[in-house]
């Protein structure tokens, strides 16, 4: 099952159209939930303000049904619930995504102001849901390009690296693992070489059994000097999606978002999904 967030506004009208495609090749159903306070879907029909939470419900629900409509319009295949639930949307959608394979939310709402790259909901589902979260932004940004996935060697990536592999499989595509790095700032003399020498190793290691689970998956392995951020950023404005883990190597503890997730939130140049880190020892 996927879990799209909608709030009316034409971004979430974008996620629900780029989740019906998701949803078309996933042969999975397409849970299309709106969070609204909980007051109007709990007030008892004797109250004073009665009509004024009925008046709520019924625009919550025709614009769930145009969400669905839109999902239709996308791939009429698709199976598409509308849920109405009562709460605060991130609690909402992260609990209703709990079993979810995926949960897709636009990159702004109705809130914000014009030109706001990231809203509060959409961030803050980002490394708290149990499932990956794609982020989608102007549907003209969607080519049928390759899937593009962003590799540190940390464990947290091999949640992306899978995600990546399963839907680039999926979609027919190549994918580009990319690995950018930095060169030492002593710089210059043998171990400028040496060190570039480890970063490839590094790339190649973190790859190898998903290229055996995924023959068919044609890889294309990326060496950039660079940061992560920028070279993500600009390999993602020609590809059809880009895939990282929500922490990386930097581990601060506590920390839901890793710095490179959290920028390619606000800079992706295509579809965005961040996958959840696995839980650490001990954690339940
Ligand atoms: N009430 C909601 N119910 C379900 N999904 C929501 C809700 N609000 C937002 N979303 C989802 O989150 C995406 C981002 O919206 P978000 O609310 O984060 O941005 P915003 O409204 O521009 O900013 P903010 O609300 O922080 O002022 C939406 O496109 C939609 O997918
Ligand atoms: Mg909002």
């Amino acid at each position: 099952m996927i879990v799209v967030g909608v709030d009316g506004s034409p971004a979430a009208l974008a996620a629900a159209g780029w989740a019906a495609r998701e949803a078309a090749a996933r042969g999975g159903t397409l849970s299309v939930v709106h969070a609204m306070p909980a007051w109007p879907l709990e007030i008892s029909e004797k109250d004073r303000y009665a009509d004024v939470g009925r008046w709520m419900r019924e625009g919550a629900t025709s614009m769930l049904d145009a969400a669905v409509e839109r999902v239709r319009q996308e791939d009429p295949r698709v199976v598409a619930e509308p849920r109405l639930l009562g709460g605060d949307p991130r609690a909402i959608l992260i609990e209703a995504a709990a079993d979810a394979e995926l949960l897709v939310v636009g990159n702004h709402g109705l809130g914000g102001f014009a030109g706001m790259l990231l809203g509060s909901v959409a961030l803050g589902v980002v490394g708290r849901a149990a499932c990956p979260v794609a982020v989608i932004r102007d549907p003209s940004a969607w080519p049928a390009g390759e899937v593009v996935v962003g590799v540190d060697g940390s464990k947290a990536g091999t949640g992306a690296l899978g995600f990546a592999f399963f839907e680039a499989s999926l979609r027919g595509v190549g994918l580009r693992a990319v690995h950018a790095w930095s060169r030492p700032v002593v710089g210059g003399g043998p171990f400028a070489e040496d060190s570039a020498e480890v970063e490839r190793r590094l790339l190649a290691e973190a790859l190898a059994g998903w290229s055996e689970r995924y023959p068919d998956v044609k890889v294309t392995e990326q060496l950039e000097d660079g940061h992560p951020v920028r070279v993500l950023a600009e390999v993602s404005a020609r590809s059809g999606l880009l895939v990282v883990g929500s922490r990386g190597r930097g581990e601060l503890t506590g920390l839901l978002l890793g710095s490179v997730s959290h920028s390619l939130l606000h800079h992706a140049g295509c579809p965005l999904v961040v996958t959840p880190a696995p839980a650490s020892p001990g954690s339940s």
